[in-house]
Protein backbone atom coordinates (compact mmCIF):
# COMPACT_ATOMS: atom_id res chain seq x y z
CA UNK A 1 0.00 0.00 0.00
CA UNK A 2 1.32 3.59 -0.38
CA UNK A 3 0.50 5.22 2.63
CA UNK A 4 1.32 9.17 0.49
CA UNK A 5 0.07 9.79 -2.67
CA UNK A 6 3.58 9.72 -5.13
CA UNK A 7 3.01 13.55 -5.87
CA UNK A 8 2.74 14.82 -2.53
CA UNK A 9 5.57 12.24 -1.73
CA UNK A 10 7.97 13.72 -4.66
CA UNK A 11 6.65 17.33 -3.47
CA UNK A 12 7.69 16.96 0.18
CA UNK A 13 11.39 15.35 -1.08
CA UNK A 14 11.30 18.61 -3.22
CA UNK A 15 11.22 21.33 0.01
CA UNK A 16 13.46 19.23 1.70
CA UNK A 17 16.74 20.12 3.08
CA UNK A 18 19.55 18.34 0.43
CA UNK A 19 21.45 15.06 2.16
CA UNK A 20 25.70 15.56 2.39
CA UNK A 21 27.56 13.96 -0.22
CA UNK A 22 28.45 11.23 1.79
CA UNK A 23 24.77 10.47 2.46
CA UNK A 24 24.14 11.16 -1.08
CA UNK A 25 26.91 8.56 -1.77
CA UNK A 26 25.71 5.80 0.75
CA UNK A 27 21.92 6.29 -0.78
CA UNK A 28 23.01 5.62 -4.23
CA UNK A 29 25.31 2.50 -3.56
CA UNK A 30 23.32 1.08 -1.02
CA UNK A 31 20.45 1.18 -4.46
CA UNK A 32 23.43 -0.42 -6.97
CA UNK A 33 25.02 -2.96 -4.34
CA UNK A 34 22.44 -4.08 -1.63
CA UNK A 35 19.61 -6.18 -0.75
CA UNK A 36 16.75 -4.48 0.41
CA UNK A 37 17.74 -0.83 -0.24
CA UNK A 38 14.19 0.01 0.88
CA UNK A 39 15.63 -0.73 4.38
CA UNK A 40 17.82 2.79 4.28
CA UNK A 41 15.66 5.17 5.90
CA UNK A 42 16.97 7.58 2.59
CA UNK A 43 16.46 11.56 1.57
CA UNK A 44 13.05 12.87 4.11
CA UNK A 45 13.09 10.51 6.90
CA UNK A 46 16.68 11.20 6.89
CA UNK A 47 16.38 15.00 7.48
CA UNK A 48 13.94 14.42 9.89
CA UNK A 49 15.80 12.29 12.00
CA UNK A 50 18.63 14.73 11.59
CA UNK A 51 16.66 17.44 12.53
CA UNK A 52 15.43 15.99 15.68
CA UNK A 53 18.59 15.38 16.53
CA UNK A 54 19.66 18.61 16.71
CA UNK A 55 16.86 19.96 18.23
CA UNK A 56 17.33 17.88 21.30
CA UNK A 57 21.42 17.71 21.06
CA UNK A 58 22.15 14.58 22.40
CA UNK A 59 25.08 13.38 24.65
CA UNK A 60 24.37 9.07 23.82
CA UNK A 61 22.20 8.02 21.05
CA UNK A 62 21.59 4.32 20.93
CA UNK A 63 20.58 3.10 17.14
CA UNK A 64 19.31 -0.55 16.86
CA UNK A 65 19.79 -1.40 13.36
CA UNK A 66 22.74 0.03 11.23
CA UNK A 67 22.70 -1.76 7.91
CA UNK A 68 24.64 0.91 5.53
CA UNK A 69 25.01 3.67 8.03
CA UNK A 70 22.55 6.16 6.57
CA UNK A 71 20.35 6.66 9.77
CA UNK A 72 23.65 6.67 12.29
CA UNK A 73 24.95 9.42 10.30
CA UNK A 74 21.96 11.58 10.20
CA UNK A 75 21.42 11.22 14.13
CA UNK A 76 25.13 11.57 14.83
CA UNK A 77 24.60 15.28 13.07
CA UNK A 78 23.14 16.65 16.50
CA UNK A 79 24.94 15.07 18.67
CA UNK A 80 27.26 17.51 21.15
CA UNK A 81 31.20 18.00 20.54
CA UNK A 82 32.02 14.81 22.65
CA UNK A 83 28.67 13.14 22.28
CA UNK A 84 28.59 9.55 20.99
CA UNK A 85 26.14 7.42 19.04
CA UNK A 86 26.30 3.60 19.46
CA UNK A 87 24.67 1.53 16.57
CA UNK A 88 24.28 -2.31 16.64
CA UNK A 89 23.62 -4.98 13.99
CA UNK A 90 23.96 -8.21 13.73
CA UNK A 91 25.20 -7.99 10.44
CA UNK A 92 28.99 -8.10 10.13
CA UNK A 93 29.51 -7.75 6.34
CA UNK A 94 28.76 -4.03 6.13
CA UNK A 95 30.97 -3.02 9.35
CA UNK A 96 34.45 -2.11 6.69
CA UNK A 97 32.37 -0.32 4.53
CA UNK A 98 30.44 1.87 7.31
CA UNK A 99 33.47 2.69 8.96
CA UNK A 100 34.71 4.19 5.65
CA UNK A 101 31.69 6.66 5.33
CA UNK A 102 31.58 7.32 9.21
CA UNK A 103 34.99 8.50 8.72
CA UNK A 104 34.68 10.54 5.54
CA UNK A 105 31.46 12.42 7.20
CA UNK A 106 33.86 13.53 10.23
CA UNK A 107 32.30 11.26 12.95
CA UNK A 108 34.52 8.42 13.04
CA UNK A 109 35.37 9.21 16.50
CA UNK A 110 32.24 9.91 17.78
CA UNK A 111 30.40 6.73 16.20
CA UNK A 112 30.94 3.17 17.95
CA UNK A 113 29.77 0.28 16.39
CA UNK A 114 28.46 -2.92 17.79
CA UNK A 115 27.89 -6.35 15.99
CA UNK A 116 26.27 -9.02 17.36
CA UNK A 117 22.28 -9.87 18.47
CA UNK A 118 21.26 -6.60 20.11
CA UNK A 119 18.95 -8.21 22.46
CA UNK A 120 22.54 -9.47 24.02
CA UNK A 121 24.63 -6.05 23.65
CA UNK A 122 22.01 -3.76 24.43
CA UNK A 123 22.17 -4.58 28.46
CA UNK A 124 25.92 -4.19 28.30
CA UNK A 125 26.19 -0.58 27.29
CA UNK A 126 25.64 1.26 30.01
CA UNK A 127 25.48 5.45 29.18
CA UNK A 128 22.71 7.54 29.56
CA UNK A 129 21.17 7.82 26.13
CA UNK A 130 19.03 11.15 25.49
CA UNK A 131 17.53 9.32 22.18
CA UNK A 132 16.98 5.71 20.87
CA UNK A 133 16.35 4.65 17.55
CA UNK A 134 15.04 1.08 16.72
CA UNK A 135 15.34 0.05 13.26
CA UNK A 136 15.72 -3.60 13.27
CA UNK A 137 13.87 -6.77 13.24
CA UNK A 138 10.40 -5.94 13.55
CA UNK A 139 9.55 -9.60 15.92
CA UNK A 140 11.65 -7.56 19.01
CA UNK A 141 10.34 -3.84 19.04
CA UNK A 142 8.88 -4.45 22.20
CA UNK A 143 11.57 -6.59 24.13
CA UNK A 144 13.89 -3.25 22.56
CA UNK A 145 11.29 -1.00 23.84
CA UNK A 146 11.62 -2.51 27.30
CA UNK A 147 14.79 -3.32 27.42
CA UNK A 148 15.81 0.52 26.83
CA UNK A 149 12.71 2.79 28.68
CA UNK A 150 13.43 1.83 32.60
CA UNK A 151 17.01 3.34 32.19
CA UNK A 152 16.39 6.42 30.44
CA UNK A 153 15.93 9.77 31.97
CA UNK A 154 12.85 11.33 31.63
CA UNK A 155 12.49 13.68 28.40
CA UNK A 156 14.54 11.18 26.56
CA UNK A 157 13.09 10.27 23.06
CA UNK A 158 12.54 6.93 21.49
CA UNK A 159 11.95 6.98 17.65
CA UNK A 160 10.65 3.51 16.12
CA UNK A 161 11.09 3.15 12.52
CA UNK A 162 8.18 1.41 9.97
CA UNK A 163 5.39 0.96 12.66
CA UNK A 164 2.40 1.43 9.69
CA UNK A 165 4.34 -1.40 7.83
CA UNK A 166 3.30 -0.63 4.79
CA UNK A 167 -0.12 -0.11 5.78
CA UNK A 168 -0.53 -3.47 7.16
CA UNK A 169 -1.35 -3.00 10.73
CA UNK A 170 -4.84 -1.94 9.14
CA UNK A 171 -5.02 -5.41 8.53
CA UNK A 172 -8.31 -4.10 6.01
CA UNK A 173 -8.36 -7.89 3.75
CA UNK A 174 -8.88 -9.57 6.89
CA UNK A 175 -6.07 -11.96 5.62
CA UNK A 176 -4.43 -14.01 8.30
CA UNK A 177 -1.42 -11.35 9.98
CA UNK A 178 2.05 -12.21 9.39
CA UNK A 179 4.46 -12.62 12.51
CA UNK A 180 6.01 -9.10 11.44
CA UNK A 181 2.83 -7.72 11.32
CA UNK A 182 1.58 -8.44 14.56
CA UNK A 183 4.43 -7.64 16.48
CA UNK A 184 4.33 -4.15 14.99
CA UNK A 185 0.45 -3.75 15.93
CA UNK A 186 1.51 -5.42 19.37
CA UNK A 187 4.28 -2.80 20.19
CA UNK A 188 1.91 -0.04 18.52
CA UNK A 189 -0.56 -0.73 21.04
CA UNK A 190 2.04 -1.42 23.99
CA UNK A 191 3.28 2.08 23.16
CA UNK A 192 -0.42 3.50 23.30
CA UNK A 193 -1.13 2.23 26.61
CA UNK A 194 2.05 2.76 28.85
CA UNK A 195 1.49 5.38 30.95
CA UNK A 196 5.09 5.96 31.39
CA UNK A 197 5.11 7.59 27.74
CA UNK A 198 3.72 9.76 25.70
CA UNK A 199 4.16 9.67 22.01
CA UNK A 200 2.98 10.61 18.24
CA UNK A 201 2.81 8.40 15.36
CA UNK A 202 3.88 10.44 12.15
CA UNK A 203 2.84 9.29 8.93
CA UNK A 204 6.75 10.06 7.22
CA UNK A 205 7.43 7.33 5.24
CA UNK A 206 6.54 3.82 6.36
CA UNK A 207 5.46 5.60 9.69
CA UNK A 208 7.76 6.73 12.81
CA UNK A 209 6.74 6.53 16.33
CA UNK A 210 8.18 9.48 18.31
CA UNK A 211 7.76 8.41 22.04
CA UNK A 212 8.76 10.95 24.97
CA UNK A 213 9.48 9.19 28.63
CA UNK A 214 8.03 11.11 31.03
C1 LIG B 1 15.95 -1.54 8.47
S1 LIG B 1 17.63 -1.96 8.55
C2 LIG B 1 18.33 -0.54 9.36
C3 LIG B 1 18.30 0.69 8.48
C4 LIG B 1 19.06 1.88 9.01
N1 LIG B 1 18.69 2.17 10.39
C5 LIG B 1 18.77 3.08 8.15
O1 LIG B 1 17.72 3.71 8.36
O2 LIG B 1 19.53 3.41 7.24
C6 LIG B 1 17.62 -3.20 9.82
C7 LIG B 1 18.97 -3.73 10.24
O3 LIG B 1 18.78 -4.45 11.46
C8 LIG B 1 19.70 -5.53 11.51
N2 LIG B 1 19.21 -6.53 12.48
C9 LIG B 1 18.22 -7.44 12.31
N3 LIG B 1 18.07 -8.18 13.43
C10 LIG B 1 18.97 -7.73 14.33
C11 LIG B 1 19.30 -8.08 15.67
N4 LIG B 1 18.66 -9.07 16.31
N5 LIG B 1 20.28 -7.40 16.28
C12 LIG B 1 20.95 -6.40 15.66
N6 LIG B 1 20.66 -6.01 14.38
C13 LIG B 1 19.70 -6.66 13.73
C14 LIG B 1 19.77 -6.02 10.07
O4 LIG B 1 20.98 -6.71 9.83
C15 LIG B 1 19.63 -4.71 9.26
O5 LIG B 1 20.90 -4.23 8.86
Amino acid sequence: MEIINPDIEKYIDEHTTSESPVLQKINRETHLYELMPRMLSGHVQGRFLSMISKMISPGYILEIGTYTGYSALCLAEGLTKKGQLHTIDINEELKEKNRRSFNDAGYGDQIIQHIGNALEIIPKLDFPFDLVFIDADKGNYLKYYQLVLESLRPGALILADNVLWSGKVLNENGEKIDKDTQAIIDFNEYVQQDKRVENVLVSIRDGLFLIRKL
